[in-house]
């Protein structure tokens, strides 16, 4: 039945093969629609990949044969094809999946799994300073920023540090280089906290004012486990008629116990900074022990978290060159500044403030 299938081929320049092959192929194409069962699929196989009798091997042994050396190649080739083009079809018509020759040829290998993307989740910094951040939203507080690279006046001048001030010194500052040529006032440096979003807040708007600013700040300092010269704080700034030690007292409060717990107690030691007077440090009932002391609290049963004041009337003499209506005699307020990391810290129970910043995929998908 096979050979007269196969005629001789008469041309064997590229039209010529072209045309003969192309014939077997649509043949071929035919001749599998018609194949409904695993017998049908057993002739279609025989009739033309059989060893012995099948078209394929017809082709090879006659046009092949009859061919010029020249046309060998071009023969090969299409041969190579057909071949190719027949398993395929047979093993569509066994329901395999396409055959590995087939694979190949695909420009996309549809079969490869995709490649799985990871969720992404907010990094624990980010997270606890939302979360700050929603305490004070809450309270009716509205949410600014500022830059991270900040002026002389604004990082430290304006914040009551005056030159050579000594206060200076507790924060070990980074500066831009370069800048000797511009007045110290706008000499640039990374800042060392948010306070300076103070005044540029003021600055903008009227009294009275409840904002908190989430950043990164930076300071000269050695990393170890609790430090990292860069971290992030959380400023907070009320200004408004009769704005008393007591309404600090009671933000701060009720904003530890939203954020660790309403069992924690808040205590308020003295302390100072340029820009508050009276200035406190806040601590909280250790979170650990509930107080009864333990390695956590130095036995004290007290952390100390955060620094806060009355503004300083100094800082509101600076504002009112822009707005008169901060007039200290008019007007008072308060301020608060939180580290992020040492409150993540404490609610997560991390002991190395480096986890935050090295990347580690495995530390930061717990938090997922
Ligand atoms: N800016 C202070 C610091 O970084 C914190 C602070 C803010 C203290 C506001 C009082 C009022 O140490």
């Amino acid at each position: 039945m096979t050979n007269e299938a196969i005629p001789d081929l008469m041309a064997f320049d590229d039209a010529g093969l072209d045309e003969a092959f192309g014939g077997l192929e649509r043949r071929a194409r035919v001749e599998a629609t018609f194949i409904s069962n695993v017998a049908d699929v057993e002739k279609f196989r025989l009739e033309w990949l059989g060893r012995k009798q099948g078209r394929l091997n017809e082709v090879s042994s006659r046009w092949l044969k009859a061919a010029p050396p020249e046309a060998k190649k071009a023969l090969g080739l299409r041969f190579n094809a057909l071949k190719e083009f027949v398993e395929g079809l047979l093993d569509a018509a066994l329901g395999g999946g396409p055959s590995d020759s087939a694979l190949k040829a695909e420009a996309i290998d549809i079969t490869l799994p995709g490649s799985r993307r990871l969720t992404g989740a907010e990094h624990p910094i980010t997270r606890t300073m939302n979360e700050i951040v929603a305490v004070f939203a809450a309270l009716g507080y509205s949410v600014g920023v500022g830059p991270e690279v900040e002026t002389d006046f604004y990082n430290f001048e304006s914040m009551n540090f005056p030159h050579g001030h000594p206060a200076r010194d507790t924060q070990d500052t980074l500066v831009v280089a370069g800048q000797e040529r511009r007045p110290v006032r706008d000499r640039l440096l990374l800042r060392t906290h948010t306070s300076p979003v103070q005044m540029r807040t003021m600055e903008l708007v009227p009294p009275p004012v409840r904002i908190v600013i989430p950043g990164k700040v930076h300071r000269n300092d050695a990393a170890d486990a609790t430090h990292s010269p860069i971290f992030h704080q959380v400023e907070g700034l009320c200004v408004d008629h009769n704005i008393a030690f007591s309404d600090l007292k009671g933000t701060l409060d009720h904003a530890m116990k939203a954020l660790f717990g309403s069992a924690v107690k808040t205590r308020f030691f003295p302390s100072f900074f340029p820009f508050t007077e009276p200035s406190a440090d806040v601590q909280i009932s250790c979170i650990f022990c509930g107080g009864k002391g333990c390695r956590k609290c130095k036995q004290s049963g007290w952390i100390e978290l955060l620094g806060c004041g009355m503004v300083d009337p100094a800082v509101f003499a600076f504002a009112a060159e822009k707005q008169p209506a901060y007039d200290a005699r008019q007007i008072s307020g308060f301020a608060f500044g939180m580290g992020v990391e040492r409150i993540a810290m404490m609610k997560y129970g991390i002991s190395e403030i480096g986890q935050f910043f090295a990347g580690d995929m495995r530390f930061l998908g717990q938090f997922a």
